[in-house]
């Protein structure tokens, strides 16, 4: 067995190591300054507590963007010194968010160890390669991303430390080959488990799905279908699941090979970012003409978004969490029993309040950030939720999930088909979509994203509402000055969220206007971008005649947009005519 000593190294705290809504994000250029990531691991150690780093066994793998590689090396030889006990890393040091959720909670070692936390390597949906993003985030044992708690002690450690340990002399490890390497310490033994990414989670899908009835719909020839990896590491599992497993042909999948810089594009799933996705579903303008698949979704960098589309239709995030609760006990095995409850956040429609109100089902509204609903699926609230970001998930792990949502779709598609498919017309997405919006009614939904805007702007504008809100009677004077055709602001304030399992209170969640007649408009700022500031502009109007929800959305909502723009006075404060991503 190949020995190893642990050195201790002198460091000093770097400024601007706050983890954000989902871990670190920085410039790769930052993380590679000298310590920088060594910090972040050893102050990550240090607020865990050697009760929870000495003989743990960690997973460190990631979406498989630039730098991932290093860093893994890095981290394995500083938990080494740590004294944790194993190590596992999805080969190629590639594991999905969701992925990464499921082996925390699932794998079971050969040995019997189970892991009690993670390090994702990934910035999500924002961009890789060396000029870009890279960004790491610790998951707890529960499968779930840190709480602040955590975190916060995480951000103080950063600002103090005077040290960190590392195994230099620790060999590095080979993780293109699945197999156990044990390596010996100072204080006993040390296991690095490089094991097929796929697996744990595929076998969690089937347990979760009828991959059977799926596998019908998609081998059947009535039925096209489409994915879209973007580069990210759900290609990883796209060819293991939609064509190994479910039947799909080769040709179905887009941009499915990982790549370090995501092929140069911005892995994000919407309608701007995944643009052969939209072409090749007859949407947008550069349609090509041939005759678009039934189906088509995309993922993210990580996986743990997703975007659904049927043919020449997009469904909106906060449908699609809708349209999933309101089928999932008939269509899905995991909910035959009843769904516990359902959450959405803020900013996301209110299209799943209507059906938990219909359905009789509990229901939670949280401010963003996926961790709010881990809380509430640990205490058996929650079955199903969804955010306006393209996340969608269930309590079968704790992080959103967006093969799951793929696979809760096209469960719903064959449980609508299932007399279909040798004869009789395809229910379509589409036909869902309008079906469901004619019995529940149907939230016009838009959101305007101003990127790398200038910060100061940003908050200038932010506050300018806020102060807006403390009269009511000068806004809807300034909303009849701009559109007379907008109803009345009933209600205005900042979203503030009193967790109900733990009670702790978030503040400052989301600026609020509401209207009388249900609309709202809602500003964030983004917690997830690595540059500048991102203002976030949410609209949204509810039409209950189901005569009148067929409309284009972005004309029916025309209106209300004028209304949101002049009254933050947008273009003055920002300099920006137009937004840089409309979803
Ligand atoms: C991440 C979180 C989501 C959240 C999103 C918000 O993806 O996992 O739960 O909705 O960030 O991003 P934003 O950029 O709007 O803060
Ligand atoms: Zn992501």
């Amino acid at each position: 067995m190949v020995m190893f000593s642990v050195t201790r190294k002198e460091t000093a705290p770097i400024d601007g190591q706050k983890p954000g809504t989902s871990g670190l994000r920085k410039k790769v250029k930052v993380f590679t300054q000298p310590n920088y990531l060594h910090n972040f691991v050893q102050s990550t150690f240090n607020a865990l507590g050697a009760e929870k780093v000495r003989g743990a066994t960690l997973v460190v793998s990631g979406d498989g963007r630039y730098y991932s590689k290093d860093a893994i090396q890095i981290i394995t030889k500083m938990a080494a010194a740590n004294g944790v006990r194993r190590i596992w890393i999805g080969q190629n040091g590639l594991l999905s968010t969701p992925a990464v959720s499921a082996v925390i909670r699932e794998r079971v070692g050969a040995d019997g160890s189970k892991a009690t936390g993670a390090f994702i390597l990934t910035a999500s949906h924002n961009p890789g390669g060396p000029n870009e993003d890279f960004g790491i985030k610790y998951n707890m044992e529960n499968g779930g991303p840190a709480p602040e708690g955590i975190t916060d002690k995480i951000f103080e450690n950063t600002k103090t430390i005077k040290e960190y340990l590392i195994a230099e002399d620790l060999p590095d490890v080979d993780i293109l080959t699945i197999g156990l390497t044990s390596f010996a310490g100072p204080e006993g033994q040390f296991d690095v488990d490089v094991f097929d990414s796929a697996s744990d989670y595929v076998k969690l899908m089937k347990s979760i799905f009828d991959f059977e009835s799926i596998r019908k719909l998609l081998s059947s020839p009535k039925f096209t279908f489409c994915y879209d990896a973007l580069h990210g590491v759900a290609g990883a599992y796209a060819k293991r699941i939609f064509v190994e497993e479910l039947g799909a042909q080769e040709s179905s999948l887009l941009n499915c090979t990982p790549k370090e810089d995501f092929g140069g594009g911005h892995p994000d799933p919407n309608l701007t970012y995944a643009k052969e996705l939209v072409a090749r579903m007859g949407l947008g303008k550069s349609s090509s003409g041939d005759e678009p698949p039934e189906f088509g979704a995309a993922a993210d960098g990580d996986a743990d978004r997703n975007m659904v589309l049927g043919k020449r239709f997009f469904v909106t995030p906060s449908d699609s969490v809708a349209i999933i609760a309101a089928n999932a006990v008939e269509s899905i095995p995991y909910f035959s029993a009843g769904l516990k409850g359902v959450a959405r956040s803020m900013p996301t429609s209110a299209a799943l309040d209507v059906v938990a109100k219909n359905l009789n089902l509990k229901f939670f509204e949280v401010p963003t950030g996926w961790k709010f609903f881990g809380n509430l699926m640990d205490a058996g609230l929650c079955s199903v939720c969804g955010e306006e970001s393209f996340g969608t998930g269930s309590d079968h792990i704790r992080e959103k999930d967006g093969i799951w949502a793929v696979l809760a779709w096209l469960s719903i598609l064959a449980h609508k088909n299932k007399e279909n498919l040798d004869g009789g017309n395809l229910v379509t997405v589409e036909d869902i979509v309008r079906k469901h919006w004619a019995t529940y009614g149907r939230h016009y939904y838009t959101r305007y994203d101003y990127e790398n805007v200038d910060a100061g702007a940003a908050k200038e504008l932010m506050a300018n509402l806020v102060k807006m809100q403390s009269s009511l009677s000068e806004v809807n004077d300034l909303v009849k000055g701009i559109r007379s055709d907008v109803s009345k602001v009933a209600d205005a304030d900042e979203f503030e969220y009193k967790d109900p399992v733990d009670g702790s209170v978030s503040k400052h969640q989301g600026i609020r206007y509401l209207f009388e007649d249900g609309s709202r408009l809602v500003f964030r700022l983004s917690g997830t971008g690595s540059e500048g500031a991102t203002i976030r502009l949410y609209i949204e109007q509810y039409e209950k005649d189901p005569s009148k929800t067929g409309r284009d959305s972005q004309e029916a909502l025309a209106p209300l947009v004028e209304v949101a723009l002049k009254l933050s006075k947008m273009e003055e404060l920002t300099g920006r005519s137009a937004p840089t991503v409309i979803t």
